[in-house]
């Protein structure tokens, strides 16, 4: 008998527990399920130039280029071949890869370098991110944390944020992303969307979002697409790198 009232004491204080507790993980603390492995840059004559892409991905992942040809191929696992053609004066190379059942997205905007011949080492493979939400009020609360392998001057050039696309009723879409410290706020979005961080001195930065449900619906907003992004900027024409970006997005809503 007492048993027995000890496993109805258990169950309501689990359930208790759930109601008041409304933090949920919405991606477990992980690696990117799109990975590159390889990215390869050969001169074909003066003007076109080959890249080899190797990569790891979900079954769905798709890839799209915005040069003159793409062949993909599928190789053991979940490693994949992409081989495209580019003429150098193409100035909207870009290679996204997407997986619809990840709700990721990875994209490059590779460069001819062709000092460089294979890279190997993509540093967006060595963070780990982790989004929990917060629906306990109206107001839903996003956090997330990103923890990295990489060094910290190797992390010099990488951004994380959240990012957000509403539409107004006018039909009008507006981006928002955290804002620099530095940055002024725009209020106009202000009670819709809320970003902040816990600094860059920390050595583990918290990122922070906050969508206002009933303010959204209340003037016909919509949010076409939420989520984080871990962006590495290698801006470098001349110099040391085969891509001159490349983006992570993890999309939420
Ligand atoms: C350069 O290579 C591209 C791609 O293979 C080809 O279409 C083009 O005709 C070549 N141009 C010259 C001048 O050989
Ligand atoms: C960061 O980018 C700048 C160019 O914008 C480059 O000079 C520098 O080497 C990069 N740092 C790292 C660690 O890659
Ligand atoms: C931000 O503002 C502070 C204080 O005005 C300044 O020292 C710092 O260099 C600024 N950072 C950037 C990235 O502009
Ligand atoms: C704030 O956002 C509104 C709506 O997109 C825009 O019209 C306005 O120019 C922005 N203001 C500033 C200071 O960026
Ligand atoms: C990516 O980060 C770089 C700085 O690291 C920034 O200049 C660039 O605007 C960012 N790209 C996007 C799409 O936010
Ligand atoms: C990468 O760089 C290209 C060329 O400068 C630019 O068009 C693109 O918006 C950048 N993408 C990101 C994610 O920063």
């Amino acid at each position: 008998m007492a048993l027995k009232w000890f496993y109805v004491a258990i169950v309501a204080v689990v359930m208790l527990s759930a109601n008041y507790s409304c933090i949920e993980i919405v991606r477990k603390r992980q690696q990117p399920s799109i990975q590159t492995l390889a990215l390869t840059v050969k001169p074909l004559n003066e003007s076109f130039s080959a890249y080899v892409l190797v990569f790891l991905g979900p079954s769905d992942t798709e890839v799209e280029f915005n040069g003159d040809t793409l062949e993909v191929t599928k190789e053991d696992g979940d490693k994949f071949e992409a081989l495209m053609v580019n003429n150098n004066d193409n100035m909207d190379r870009m290679i996204t890869l997407k997986s619809k059942s990840k709700g990721e997205t990875s994209t490059m905007y590779p460069n001819f370098n062709y000092n460089l011949f294979t890279k190997t080492s993509f540093i967006e493979n060595t963070c780990y991110v982790q989004i929990e939400k917060d629906a306990m009020t109206e107001l839903i609360k996003y956090r997330a944390t990103v923890l990295s392998f990489a060094d910290k001057e190797d992390l010099e050039n990488v951004s994380k944020y959240f990012i957000a696309y509403l539409r107004d009723k006018s039909g009008a879409l507006v981006q928002r992303t955290t804002r620099h410290p530095n940055e002024t706020e725009n209020l106009s979005y202000y009670k819709y969307v809320h970003f902040h961080y816990s600094g860059i001195k920390t050595d583990r930065p918290e990122y922070f979002a906050i969508l206002n449900y009933p303010a959204i619906e209340a003037d016909g907003i919509t949010v076409e697409s939420f989520g984080f992004v871990v962006n590495v900027s290698s801006y470098d024409y001349y110099g040391n790198d085969i891509t001159i970006n490349r983006s992570w997005y993890y999309q939420i809503v």
